[in-house]
């Protein structure tokens, strides 16, 4: 990979350099770089944890260059019913320190009972909740970022999954958006209930539910976050693009590391960059088309041994990537319209060859917002859900329909 010593003014990347940041600790795990790969429905899985985690590698020196890399989130129940895809989803690579796993729940006794699979058998080192969803799907049933707004219930999961993992040594962090919309925040409650549960670290998407994934992050909450729970780590979420975005981020809020999610479509050396950075560096990789083919093949080829040699299924998921991948460089409508096509791998090979190798990085066009946008919305909760902060007896059977409603992640 091309890496540039960006900063005109930079002393050398050899230079004597400081970490930004201490490690980040999460109970008893600790991570040297305080920087989290988000969990991502759909893309998050082994294949791309390991792309990332290699580029994250190629840029520490051993030890500093982990991070933590969560899972696409599981569904609790599907765990607990052990389906072949959450099993799958949960496996990880042998180098994979610490394992990660995100779940999904709604219903405490069921998420408790996700955990303690987990635990028990030895198959995660932390485990991440997941109450930030602002699909239509999962709030309409009072699922995803609608649950802090019932507070007991938030509790009642939370702390189960932490009584579960605290004797097995593994901690639990909480993932959460701002609230339901502007006038129901419930991130400042939900921070300190969490806390009081006993959870390592709490991460703050700076948006509503109802604003989905437009707009702009709201970097003054996760700042407030950080000032109201001072005494575990809070993570900061939302809109960082680049490392500098991250190393804004942390002057700008206070926070104890950083999560990066939609940075990393068709981008995982931004992982070598974070790296880099918070470890007081210059040096950024700005790949040739020639690298970044590379990279995209490298992926498909981790994709295929995830989905145990089904070289459609890679294929298939791949597609998705290429648009994200080829952002910004010469390749014209034909070979994307045809990348997004392939089969098998050596359709990739074959396209990848005919890509105009030596383009060098564009800059600006290649670099900014990637993935998911969508439009601010009413969102979808179930009736009178806004009415009070507890869990009512109707409200409590929609909730148990929840988790039924989504598969996979
Ligand atoms: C395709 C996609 C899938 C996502 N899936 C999950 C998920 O499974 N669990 C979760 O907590 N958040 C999920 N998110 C939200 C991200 O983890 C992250 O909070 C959000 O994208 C904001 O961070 P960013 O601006 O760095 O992308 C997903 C986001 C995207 C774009």
């Amino acid at each position: 990979m091309t890496a540039v010593i960006d900063s005109p003014t930079a002393p050398g990347d050899h230079a004597a350099r400081r970490p930004v940041l201490p490690p980040l600790r999460l109970g008893p795990v600790t991570i040297p770089t305080p920087v989290v790969l988000a969990p991502m429905a759909g893309i998050t899985n082994r294949a791309f944890r390991r792309l990332c985690r290699e580029f994250g590698e190629s840029a520490g020196n051993g030890e500093a260059g982990r991070c933590l890399y969560v899972s696409e989130m599981i569904t609790s129940r599907a765990l607990v019913e052990r389906t072949p895809e959450s099993m799958r989803l949960i496996t990880h690579d042998p180098q994979e320190n610490p394992r990660s796993v995100q779940l999904y729940g709604v219903d405490p006794a069921t998420v408790r009972a996700a955990v303690r699979l987990l635990v028990t058998e030895d198959r995660a080192d932390h485990v991440d909740l997941n109450f930030g969803c602002p699909v239509p799907k999962v709030t309409r049933k009072g699922g995803g970022s609608a649950l802090p707004w019932k507070t007991e219930l938030f509790r009642g999961i939370v702390a189960g999954a932490v009584a579960e993992a605290e004797p097995y040594g593994v901690p639990v962090t909480v993932k959460m958006r701002k609230g339901i919309d502007d006038d129901h925040l419930t991130y400042l409650d939900a921070g300190r209930i969490a806390r009081d549960s006993g959870v390592a670290a709490v991460a703050l998407h700076g948006r509503t539910a109802s604003q989905s994934y437009s707009g702009q992050a709201d970097w003054s909450a996760i700042a407030r976050l950080r000032e109201t729970i001072t005494d575990i780590p809070v993570l900061g979420n939302g809109d960082i693009w680049s490392a500098e975005d991250a190393l804004d981020m942390v002057a700008r809020t206070g926070v104890d590391g950083v999560v990066v999610g939609r940075g990393c479509l068709g981008r995982p050396w931004l992982f070598a960059d974070l790296v880099s950075a918070f470890a007081g560096g210059a040096s950024r990789v700005r790949p040739s088309l020639a690298e970044v083919g590379a990279a995209l093949r490298r992926h498909t080829v981790y994709l295929v041994d995830f989905y145990d040699g089904d070289e459609h299924r890679a294929c298939r998921d791949i597609r998705k990537h290429i648009a994200w991948y080829l952002k910004g460089f010469p390749a014209g409508h034909e070979i994307r319209h045809r990348l997004a096509l392939v089969d098998a791998l050596s359709d990739v090979d074959e396209l990848i060859a005919s890509l105009p190798a030596d383009a060098p990085w564009p800059g600006a066009p290649a670099e900014g917002p990637r993935g998911r946008a969508g439009s601010p919305r009413q969102v979808a909760l179930p009736d009178g859900w806004l009415d009070s902060r507890e869990l009512t007896g109707e409200s409590a059977r929609i909730v148990a329909q929840a988790e039924l409603s989504v598969s996979g992640g």
